[in-house]
């Protein structure tokens, strides 16, 4: 998208629109006119308080447009202290299990819940601010002449354009989270500058700077030459091992990319869980061959993957 289109109108009910959505200021206009999930709400609308011991949990989720079912009774736990990579052939339903999380694909039926709230009728545009998302789709809308310190800055509305309103305690946050992200000398850089893997770096600050819960990464090594992805990757290893890093999720279709502080693997296989769990008893040849209804064998090397296709 280009700086001129930034505050298009998001159109249509499709996945990218929704997920593009994510961070523009019409994007803030639209979801205050969003209808919420109605489906998941209390009889009075009110959100039902669940167990927090879960960060997130989806039951029963179930996404139907125009006779299409895009995912079907999908079960999925994220819990305090997991990492989670999700993988599955193209169409198994990934970026439309992410556009429910981030409350642009609504549920025909079943629960979404984070940090034990119930997504629901009065509030999912706060919860939604618990979950962090880089994509692709969010990279395209950076506007080429914006800092990177602004960048990060605004990522605490998860809006662009928001400069103005910064305060002197975000510019600080904004900082400090630059020195985490280890871009500090990237503050007064405009974003047409940044090379790849550095935009990223920045757009994971950014995610952070709204204090997510859930850090979804879809897709964040695409475009990576193999060196800025091998330092990506132990970038990501360490945001992992931190004490506060939020839980991440990966979205990624190269087992290569699975860095070791990945505890936990979700297949997709045709909109629905093929198996999900913990890494090392998930993340197996066999599985793989199921989900991608191709022989292939896993080989691991020092907690690092590669997969050959037979
Ligand atoms: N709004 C919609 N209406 C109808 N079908 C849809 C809609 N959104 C997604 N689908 C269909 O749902 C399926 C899953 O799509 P999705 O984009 O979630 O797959 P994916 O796992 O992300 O694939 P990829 O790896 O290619 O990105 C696809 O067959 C897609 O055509
Ligand atoms: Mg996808």
């Amino acid at each position: 998208m280009k700086n001129g289109d930034r505050n298009r109108p998001p159109a249509g009910d499709t996945n990218d629109s929704q997920i593009i959505a994510h961070s523009t200021t019409a994007a803030a206009k639209r979801i205050r006119s969003t209808p919420s999930f109605k489906s998941c709400a209390g009889p009075t609308g009110e959100l039902k308080l669940k167990t927090a011991k879960n960060i997130l949990s989806i039951s029963r989720l179930r996404i139907e447009r125009g006779g299409t079912v895009i995912l079907n009774n999908v079960d999925w736990r994220v819990q305090h202290g997991q990492h989670w990579t999700i993988l599955g052939a193209n169409g198994s339903g990934k970026t439309s299990l992410l556009s429910a999380l981030t409350g642009y694909l609504m549920p025909t039926s079943g629960e979404i819940s984070l940090l034990g709230h119930v997504y629901g009728e009065s509030d999912w545009r706060e919860l939604r601010k618990k979950i962090g998302l880089v994509s692709s789709s969010v990279r395209q809308m950076m506007a080429d002449e914006e800092m990177a310190l602004a960048t990060v800055a605004s990522g605490k509305y998860a809006m662009i354009d928001f400069w103005g309103r910064v305060t002197r305690a975000e510019k600080k946050q904004a900082l400090k989270l630059l020195r985490q992200i280890e871009c500090a000398y990237l503050a007064e850089r405009p974003w047409q500058v940044l090379s790849q893997g550095e935009r990223q770096r920045v757009l994971i600050g950014r995610a952070l700077m709204a204090r997510p819960r859930v850090l979804i990464l879809d897709e964040p090594c695409a475009g990576l030459d193999p060196a800025a992805r091998e330092h990506f990757l132990q970038f990501i290893q360490r945001l992992g091992q931190q004490k506060n890093s939020p839980a991440l999720v990966l979205v990624t279709h190269h087992v290569e990319e699975i860095a070791p502080v990945f505890s936990h693997v979700l297949l997709l296989k045709d909109g629905g869980v093929l198996t999900a769990g913990i890494k090392a008893t998930t993340l197996t040849s066999r599985n793989l061959t199921r989900a991608f209804e191709t022989t292939v064998k896993l080989e691991t090397h020092r907690n690092r993957y590669t997969l050959k296709v037979r």
